[in-house]
């Protein structure tokens, strides 16, 4: 099965995306009937408001997060959007067969237009760059957010729209959404998200780690009293990263009392730094190695290229473009 999935630059990796996303992809990289495709989605990106260099730091950062978290470029195709250009015509061709309706009726533009963005093109035409991605690499399974099911089924619309007119050439995808992924809870108890600012970062160095985890929101229970695992934000973190034996021994801690909050904030920041301790190595090696790191996402532009270069060709044959 061919998975394909994009991911926006949108700032530092944190724990939420790791358990989220990550972890499922490099599961999926690991299983040997999957084709994993993954890319950063730095064109797509480019429609929220953080063009420039910062978008180019983000990107660069994203790139350095992945490989050092384990997508490995030799197993995966993994590359940048913006290098794979085929896409980008390809985006121009799919054009003609979406209707304005279809793309007038997508949420993330409504929400987005709502929210004060600028109604401009790019943000409108997003659901057909992103079904450009999925269909010039024939994908079968896409890999996404809630959020994101309608964009795969616009793109499923729009191969079915094509198909219809010039036979089976474009692969209908599926979005696949993890269903027993858990919510990962931010520092206050609410999803961590960037953008509701109670991140854990998997990279922060370990002054502003210890910064984050100590932020973390407790009730007030006294030091010497037992203590509820149950509703806590620290034991919902902590036991990502235990087995059930682990899990058991902190509940007992919890239940046992003497212990205060400050220390098993103390044991998740040691949780954390152990269990990414080399992935944050590899990350500050790739963070200094520009070079390298832009190697490796040329070769995955090369492999990317590759496959996209036949399907167009056909398409374009087909479009009458001579
Ligand atoms: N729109 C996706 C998001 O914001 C990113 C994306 C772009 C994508 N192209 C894609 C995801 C193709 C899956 C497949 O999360």
């Amino acid at each position: 099965m061919r998975v394909l999935t994009g991911l926006q630059p949108s700032g530092k990796l944190h724990l939420g995306n790791y358990f989220s996303s990550i972890l499922p992809m490099i599961k999926a990289q690991n299983e040997s009937d999957n084709e994993m495709f993954i890319f950063i989605a730095n064109y797509h990106a480019m429609t929220s408001a953080n063009a420039g260099q910062m978008l180019k730091n983000q990107t660069f950062e994203l790139a350095c997060g992945f490989l050092a978290l384990g997508i490995d470029p030799q197993i995966s195709t993994f590359w940048l959007q913006s290098d794979a250009r085929d896409v980008l015509e390809f985006y121009w061709i799919l054009s003609q067969f979406t209707p304005m309706g279809l793309l007038e009726r997508a949420h993330a533009y409504k929400d987005k237009i709502s929210k004060g963005l600028e109604a401009n093109h790019g943000l409108f035409s997003y659901p057909v760059l992103m079904a450009a991605d999925i269909l010039l690499y024939s994908a079968n399974a896409v890999p996404v957010g809630k959020d994101q099911i309608q964009h795969v089924e616009i793109a499923r619309d729009l191969a079915l729209k094509f198909n219809n007119k010039f036979g089976e050439i474009l692969t209908l995808p599926k979005a696949k959404i993890a269903d027993d992924i858990a919510i990962i809870p931010g520092t206050d108890g609410a999803k961590m998200s960037k953008s509701y600012k109670n991140t854990i970062d998997i990279f922060a160095d370990e002054k502003t780690l210890k910064k984050q985890i100590n932020a973390i929101v407790t009730n007030s229970t006294a030091i010497d009293e037992p203590k509820q695992w149950q509703n806590c934000n620290i034991y919902a973190l902590a036991k990502l990263f235990l087995d059930e034996f682990g899990q058991e021994a902190l509940k007992e801690r919890y239940e046992r009392g003497h212990e205060g909050f400050g220390h098993f904030k103390a044991y998740l920041y040691e949780l954390v730094l152990d269990y990414f301790k080399q992935a944050r190595e590899k990350y500050n090696e790739l963070i200094n190695n520009e070079k390298m790191v832009r190697e490796i996402l040329n070769d995955g532009a090369a492999k990317a290229n590759k496959i996209t270069s036949d399907k167009l060709k056909e398409i374009k044959d087909l479009m009458g473009i001579f």
